[in-house]
């Protein structure tokens, strides 16, 4: 049978998706230098003990000294991970994510009534509901998410696994690039920081600049740059978690039937989407020291692949994990990360996800993938997602 993978074109490097896991659950990628883990138990060691697994992974790749870090919280570790997560969470509450639920429904709502007929799902609904709604939420024009796309697209064209050894001329210049797009987009935030210094407003900038742990409180640079990190966290994810849902669910009739009349089951098709198709696929982390992981002896100052897509595959922590299940129960799965790091947008993107699936269930019953327009899947390798979804209503 061919696998649903290759039906949707999902970048090969993804063998996962196609003929499971491999019998080393921890290999080294001699081309490019970097060490894979695919199994689950086996992430779940690196990825909670941070001491060991840095998440600082940039440090070890091209042009390190040029990219920022004060703020990037995806690359602190303790203790100055702690200090920053512990700021940022004063600001991003569960009441604040909560309470964006009828935004989220009146923009979802807005969004639908453009549709009819054909739709291609990603332009009108998967990128600007998430752009919108953290767009909002920082306080940051939403009109300008054009802006956005266009340095976030850049950051993600490549469709090459990434190397310490080959291509390192092209890698250079794409990172590069990347580098170009980032300051770019840090120096727009910086000038919204700037204003909300002066006066502040009710936005999660204003209270990203207010915020005060143990009497600190955060520099324009950490405020920017963790802003960067919610732009662009914050929005190509959901988009890809909810174009996923829709294609799986549409690969599934009976199970998509199944959800349409008993909305209970809303969520858990989500849950099942994010782990059978997981958008971000692969975090990276540094050893500190040498360490063993699965019989295998990695040295220090190594760069790691933690392949969460792939552990959302292991047999030995999910019963037949290449089957699409919108009632499997429980589902641990690791699409959001684990541990010190786990995903702070989780709640937001499961609230995007169940408000949009609903409401595209109730507005539109015959909807379907069309049989003349394929799927297109984000080129990326460490990314398992949706670029385009046309559709049929
Ligand atoms: C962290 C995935 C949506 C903001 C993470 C991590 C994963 C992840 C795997 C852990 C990375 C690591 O351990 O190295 C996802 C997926 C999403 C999603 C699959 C959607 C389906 C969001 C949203 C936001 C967000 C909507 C913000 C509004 C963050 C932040 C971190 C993070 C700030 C860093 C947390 C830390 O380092 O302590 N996300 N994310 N994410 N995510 Fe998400």
């Amino acid at each position: 049978m061919t696998a649903l993978a290759d039906i949707w074109g999902i970048n090969e490097a993804q063998f996962w998706l196609r003929e499971g896991l491999p019998e080393h659950k921890v290999r080294y990628d001699e081309p490019t230098g970097v060490w894979d883990v695919f199994g689950y138990p086996e992430i779940q060691q690196a990825i909670t003990d941070p001491s060991t697994f840095s998440s600082n992974s940039q440090r070890l790749t091209p042009n390190a000294d040029q990219r920022p870090s004060e703020g990037v919280l995806t690359q602190l570790d303790p203790p100055e991970h702690q200090k920053l997560r512990k700021l940022v969470s004063h600001a991003f509450t569960p009441k604040v994510v909560a309470d964006l639920e009828p935004r989220i429904t009146e923009l979802t709502n807005e969004l639908l009534d453009g549709m009819s007929g054909r739709t291609e799902l990603v332009e009108d609904l998967a990128y600007p509901l998430p752009v919108i709604v953290i767009a909002e939420l920082l306080g940051v024009p939403a009109a300008d998410r054009t802006l956005f796309k266009q340095w976030v697209d850049s950051m993600f064209t490549t469709s090459d696994r990434f190397s310490l050894k080959e291509r390192a001329a092209e890698q250079e210049e794409y990172l590069a690039k990347a580098l170009e797009d980032v300051e770019q987009l840090t120096d727009y935030l910086r000038e919204h920081i700037r204003e909300r210094r002066a006066k502040p407003r009710e936005d999660l900038l204003s209270k990203l600049v207010r915020a005060e742990v143990d009497g600190q409180r955060l520099t324009d640079e950490e405020v920017a740059n963790f802003g960067l990190v919610l732009l662009v966290a914050g929005h190509i994810t959901t988009t890809m978690l909810l174009g996923n849902t829709l294609l799986c669910l549409d690969a599934h009739p009976e199970q998509f039937a199944r959800v349409r009349t008993d909305r209970s089951l809303t969520p858990s098709a989500i849950e099942e989407s994010l782990r059978f198709l997981s958008p971000f696929a692969a975090t990276a982390r540094s050893t500190t020291r040498e360490t063993e992981l699965a019989g295998q002896t990695i040295g220090a100052d190594q760069l790691v692949l933690l392949w969460l897509a792939a552990g959302n595959r292991d047999p030995r922590q999910f019963t037949d994990p290449d089957v699409f299940d919108v009632t499997r129960d429980p589902n641990p799965h690791l699409a959001f990360g684990r541990g010190i790091h786990f995903c702070v947008g989780a709640p937001l993107a499961r609230l995007e996800g169940r408000v949009a699936l609903n409401l595209i269930m109730d507005r539109f019953p015959d909807l379907r993938t069309d049989p003349e327009a394929p799927p297109v899947f984000m080129p990326n390798p460490n990314m398992t997602g949706i670029r385009e979804l046309p559709l049929l209503l």
